[in-house]
C-alpha cells in the first residue's frame, strides 16, 4: 500500500499515529497544527473549520470550507487542505485575519481560526461580485460581495456578531501575489483510491463505481460514507466504530447533475452546496429548501445520499422530494432499479434499499408543479434540525387545484406524503374555505410524537397552519403580480 499522505498548508505529510476513524480535526491537532479548536465535535460550531482544495466548475479548484471535526482523515488521502495556520503569520497576517483583528473580530479567540477559514472559502469564492457603486444589496450580502451564508456554520460566545461581519464586509479581492488566489487556476487533486487500516477499523476508497458495488456485494459490514456529517457525528458522539467504512463520494457517476426533458437528475454524493449553485432557481421547492439546511459548512459536505441513506424521519429533503415526486436510482451489481420515494421508506430508520445496494441519484420528474414551498419549523433560523418540515407542490388551473402533493417530515417514525389532505384539496377551489377544509384533514395527518424538540401537539398544530400560509403566500404573490 503507498503511503498516505495529506497536503497541508503546502507540506505533504503523512498518516501517521492515525486510525480509519481518527477524525481530520484530531490528526492536525496531533500533528501540532492546534489552530483549528473542537468546540463541540458535532458540525455545530465551525471552530474546526478548514478549507479544502474541490473541483470547481471550470476545471480548476475552489477553497470549499469544511468541518475538520467530521471528516475520517483517510479520506483526504492525496488532498490539500490549509488551516488557520496556512492562511497568514503573526508578521504577515491574511487579509481575513487583518480585518477581523481591524474591527475587533475576536476576544477570547477560540472561534477565530474557524472563522477566518470560513472567511478566507468566501473571499476566494470566483463568482463572488462587489455591487456596483450605488447599487443596493440586501443585508446578508456585503458591497463586497460577501454572503454571510458563508458564516452560517461558525459560532462566537464573546465577541458579538457585528464587528466579525464588518470584518467580512470590509474585505477586498485576492492580490496578483496571493497563492492561495493562484491556486485557484490548477486542478484540484483528483481521488486517490485508498486502502487504509489502522485501529479497529479499516477505510477504502474504490477507485470505480463497479469495484465500490462489489465492495457492497462481498462485504456486509461495509458501511458507506459520502460527506460524513451524520457519521461524524456518530463517530464522535456514539462511539460509532464501523469495521469497514466505503468512501463514495468522490465518485464521478455519483456527482452528476443533468437536466433532460423528463427530469432534473441529482447525484447522490453530489455535495449540497453544488447542487444549490448548479441548480440556481431550476427547482424553487429545493431552492427555498438549500438555505434553510444546516450551515454552509454542512452543506459543503453533506449530501442528497446521505440525508436518505439514514432513513430518518426528520430529515428535510425527504419532504421536498416527496412533494416533487422524485424516484431514487438504486445501484448494486445486479444492476440500477428505480423506486419512488414514497414507496422507499418502509419503517422508522428502514427503507428498501437493500445492504448491497446503493443511492446513486435522486430523478425529479418534469414539468414541476407550477406553485411550490418548503416550510421548515425549527428552534433557530439556521443550523437546526427540523421539529416538523413540510413541502407543497400544487397545480392551480384556472383557480382550481388541479393536482397536489405534500411531503411531510417529523411528524412520524418515516417521512410521508399527506394522501388525505392530498385529495381533500385535488378538484376545489384554490380559496379560503378550501385551505381550511384542507388544513383540518393535514392537522390529522401523521402520528407526531413529543421529544425535546417539539410536543405532538405543536406539530400537529404547525402542520393545520401551513395551508394558510401558503395560501396567504400565493394570494399575496398575485396582488403583486396583478399591481
Ligand atoms: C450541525 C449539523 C446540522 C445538520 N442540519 C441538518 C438539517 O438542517 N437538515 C437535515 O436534513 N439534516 C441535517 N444534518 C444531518 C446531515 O448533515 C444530513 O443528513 C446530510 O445530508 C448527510 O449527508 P452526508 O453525505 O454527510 O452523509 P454521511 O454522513 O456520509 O452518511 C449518512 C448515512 O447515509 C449513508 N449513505 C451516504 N450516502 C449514501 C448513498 N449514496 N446511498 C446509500 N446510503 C448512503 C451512510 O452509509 C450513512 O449511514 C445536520 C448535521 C449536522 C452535523
Ligand atoms: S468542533 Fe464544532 S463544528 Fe467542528
Ligand atoms: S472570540 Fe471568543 S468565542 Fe469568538
Amino acid at each position: 500500500m503507498d503511503e498516505i499522505t495529506v497536503t497541508v498548508n503546502g507540506r505533504r505529510r503523512p498518516l501517521q499515529g492515525a486510525t480509519a476513524h481518527t477524525t481530520a480535526l484530531d490528526w492536525l491537532r496531533d500533528t501540532g497544527l492546534s489552530g483549528s479548536k473542537e468546540g463541540c465535535a458535532e458540525g455545530e460550531c465551525g471552530a474546526c473549520a478548514m478549507l479544502l482544495a474541490s473541483p470547481a466548475d471550470d476545471g480548476g479548484t475552489t477553497w470549499t470550507a469544511v468541518n475538520a471535526c467530521l471528516m475520517p482523515v483517510a479520506s483526504l488521502n492525496g488532498q490539500e487542505v490549509v488551516t488557520a495556520e496556512g492562511l497568514g503569520s503573526p508578521d504577515a497576517l491574511h487579509p481575513v485575519q487583518q480585518k477581523l483583528a481591524e474591527a475587533g473580530g475576536s476576544q477570547c479567540g477560540y472561534c477565530t481560526p474557524g472563522f477566518a477559514c470560513s472567511m478566507a472559502g468566501e473571499y476566494y469564492r470566483a463568482d463572488r461580485v462587489p455591487a456596483a457603486p450605488g447599487e443596493e444589496v440586501c443585508e446578508e450580502h456585503g458591497p463586497n460581495g460577501f454572503d454571510l451564508h458563508a458564516l452560517s456554520g461558525n459560532l462566537c460566545r464573546c465577541t458579538g456578531y457585528r464587528p466579525i461581519r464588518d470584518a467580512a464586509y470590509t474585505l477586498g479581492s485576492p492580490d496578483a501575489t496571493d497563492e492561495l488566489a493562484a491556486r485557484r487556476t490548477r486542478p484540484a487533486p483528483r481521488a486517490v483510491p485508498t486502502d487504509f487500516e489502522a485501529g479497529a477499523g479499516r477505510f477504502i476508497r474504490p477507485a470505480t463505481l463497479d469495484e465500490t458495488l462489489r465492495l457492497l456485494r462481498d462485504e456486509p459490514t461495509a458501511l458507506l460514507v459520502a460527506g460524513s456529517t451524520d457519521l461524524g457525528v456518530e463517530v464522535n458522539l456514539r462511539g460509532r466504530r464501523a469495521p469497514l467504512m466505503v468512501a463514495i463520494e468522490q465518485l464521478d457517476e455519483l456527482r452528476n447533475l443533468t437536466i433532460t426533458d423528463e427530469f432534473v437528475e441529482i447525484g447522490a454524493a453530489l455535495p449540497l452546496s453544488d447542487a444549490e449553485r448548479r441548480l440556481g432557481d431550476r427547482v424553487p421547492l429545493l431552492a427555498q429548501l438549500f438555505p434553510q439546511f444546516a450551515s454552509r459548512l454542512i452543506r459543503n459536505r453533506g449530501t442528497f445520499g446521505g440525508n436518505l441513506g439514514t432513513g430518518s424521519p426528520i430529515g428535510d429533503t425527504p419532504p421536498a422530494l416527496l412533494a416533487l415526486g422524485a424516484r431514487l436510482v438504486l445501484a448494486s451489481v445486479d444492476g440500477e432499479r428505480e423506486v419512488e420515494l414514497a414507496d422507499y421508506f418502509t419503517g422508522y430508520r428502514q427503507t428498501v434499499r437493500r445492504a448491497d445496494e446503493l443511492i446513486r441519484a435522486i430523478r425529479i420528474p418534469l414539468p414541476l408543479a407550477r406553485v411550490t414551498a418548503f416550510h421548515k419549523i425549527a428552534k433557530r433560523r439556521f443550523d437546526d434540525i427540523s421539529s416538523v418540515a413540510i413541502g407543497f407542490a400544487l397545480d392551480i388551473d384556472d383557480g382550481v387545484i388541479a393536482a397536489a402533493r405534500i411531503g411531510l417530515g417529523g411528524v412520524a417514525a418515516t417521512p410521508l406524503r399527506a394522501y388525505a389532505t392530498e385529495a381533500a384539496l385535488i378538484g376545489e377551489p384554490w380559496n379560503v374555505s378550501t385551505v381550511r377544509a384542507g388544513s383540518a384533514v393535514l392537522q390529522g395527518e401523521g402520528t407526531p410524537m413529543s421529544d425535546h424538540r417539539a410536543s405532538s401537539d405543536y406539530r400537529s398544530l404547525m402542520l393545520g397552519s401551513a395551508l394558510l400560509k401558503l395560501y396567504s403566500s400565493t394570494v399575496i404573490e398575485s396582488k403583486e403580480v396583478s399591481a
